[in-house]
């Protein structure tokens, strides 16, 4: 999908199939659409003032243009004044939907009407992340393949036509770009979405954008680096653990980078701590935080940002056989710290701990880990916020504000050291879970453990990262928003 942007005069000339108009009750018609609306005895202008046809906030409307004009249809299209995020993205939404139902290959779409309390910018970026995410069908593995999107042209009438509106058209673009990766990472059944294929997923990433490069360390190496926590892990599968290291280099070598670390639990079934069986196939989404480590590498690469940024994914499975980690079990980290690993239902701390002191080598700048960390985050937090936890209290506003602008929002929890204090274990360092009180909050303290020597944020994404078995590609634009605000 490509987006262009016209200004007023050279927006109505262009050829599309659908010209969309945004309209609440004061909306004033463009010339061109004046004629149109004459030669359909008035009913454009009907609709838009009549109280009773008014339509709301993504309602749509169409009409097929008779008179010779440059577009063969036009849709009207309910957009609310004043609109928020939300507002503006349930309108995109909508008229994404028409648009498909009208099978338009190409629209023209007039912003210049759309009263929002949101920037010309952002009304752009908006629109085009979300008409490039909604345009993502899952169908890998079913034999009926879903139709072929055929909107290909979109052009926006905007007041200007300037660097920074052009720039918020491809920022859009590319953050529904890595989102669509991490959603397809997401949905892929954990048989096909092994470590193995993330590993494979990475070196695709590498080839396609000059400044990507991959390393992919093999257990043999884990061993050798001492990773006896995230191993602990991988102990009970035949999938052989893969920790994945994806660099992409935008700026001078001396930049300190931006490190991400996702957990890449491409199955949990819970190991020797068996999940119930209710629901249990959607633990294959346990790797959505290594999903979008991959979307958010995707999203920067494909922007060429100024940045350097170091992604780091932990694939392991969590299974129970006979070589498995068994509750009680003591294992020593990386960082030399023992764990007593009480729950082998626990396991994605286990595999972050590690990278986190793993990724010390980078001198990061400041890292974030990303993780379907606990169901205790979705009871707390349901499907509407990733929780953020930081050493830093402006490090954690800054992700809580760049989610707030791209509707990707998370909210602030707190890290005591009463949290951090069930965490307590008679046979080791610590145990991996801190009892049934503060899941989400206990599970962040254990990492912070490992993160004492940098500015550090933890995301736990159980409740954002997929809903109703379907990936949502989060938090992809929070975390692309994050770094395009440090340029
Ligand atoms: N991957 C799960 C967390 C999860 C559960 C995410 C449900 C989304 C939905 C994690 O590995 C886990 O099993 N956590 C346990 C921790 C407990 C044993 C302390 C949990 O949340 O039950
Ligand atoms: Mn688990
Ligand atoms: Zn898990």
């Amino acid at each position: 999908m490509d987006f262009s942007l016209k200004t007023a005069a050279s927006g109505v000339k262009t050829k599309a199939n659908v010209f969309v108009l945004p309209a609440h009750e004061s909306t004033t018609l463009p010339s061109i659409v004046d004629e149109i609306d004459k030669s359909l005895n008035g009913q454009i202008t009907i609709r838009q003032k009549s109280k009773r046809l008014r339509l709301k906030n993504g309602q749509v409307n169409g009409f097929t243009v008779v008179e010779k004009a440059s577009w063969s249809d036009v849709i009207l299209a309910g957009s609310k004044k004043g609109a928020s995020q939300r507002d503006w993205i349930a309108f995109t939404t909508a008229v994404f939907n028409a648009l498909k139902l009208a099978k338009a290959g190409s629209v023209v779409i007039d912003l210049t009407q759309v009263d929002a309390a949101l920037s010309e910018a952002l009304l752009i970026q908006l629109l085009a992340k979300t008409f490039v995410e909604v345009s993502y069908q899952y169908d890998t593995t079913l034999s009926d393949k879903k139709d072929k999107l055929l909107l290909k042209k979109v052009h926006l009438i905007v007041s200007s036509a300037n660097a920074a509106n052009k720039h918020a058209a491809e920022l859009g673009r590319s953050m529904g770009l890595g989102a669509n990766v991490a959603k397809q990472l997401g949905n892929l059944p954990g048989n096909v979405c092994t470590p193995s294929f993330l590993a494979k997923e990475a070196q695709g990433l590498a080839k396609s954008y000059q400044k990507v490069s991959t390393e992919i360390l093999t257990e043999a190496q884990l061993k050798k680096l001492k990773m006896g926590s995230l191993l602990s892990v991988t102990a009970g599968t035949d999938e052989p653990a893969k920790v994945i290291v994806m660099k992409y280099q935008g700026d001078k070598a001396s930049q300190k980078p931006v490190v991400l670390v996702g957990k890449g639990v491409t199955f949990d079934s819970g190991g020797i701590s068996l999940k119930p069986g209710a629901r249990m196939d959607e633990m294959k989404f346990d790797m959505c935080g290594a999903a979008s480590v991959f979307g958010t590498m995707k999203a920067v690469a494909e922007l060429g940002l100024k940045v350097n940024l170091i992604g780091v994914v932990g694939a392991v499975e969590n299974m129970p056989s006979g070589c498995a980690t068994k509750p009680g079990d003591v294992v020593t980290s990386m960082s030399g710290k023992t764990i007593e690993v009480l729950n082998t239902d626990a396991e994605g701390r286990l595999v972050l701990c590690d990278l986190l002191t793993y990724v010390e080598k980078f001198k990061p700048k400041a890292v974030v880990d990303i993780a379907t960390l606990t169901g205790a985050c979705v009871v707390a937090l349901g499907h509407h916020a990733s929780a953020v936890y930081s050493n830093d209290d402006d490090f954690q506003m800054a992700l809580k504000k760049a989610g707030d602008v791209v509707y990707d929002r998370a909210w602030p929890m707190p890290l005591w050291d009463e949290y951090d204090e069930q965490l307590k274990s008679a046979f080791a360092d610590m145990g991996n879970i801190g009892g049934p009180d503060g899941g989400s909050v206990t599970a962040a303290c254990f990492l912070s453990r490992f993160a004492k020597n940098y500015t550090w944020a933890h995301m736990d994404i159980a409740g954002s990262a997929w809903q109703k078995k379907k990936a949502s590609g989060r938090p992809v634009g929070l975390l692309t928003q994050y770094i395009i605000d440090q340029i």
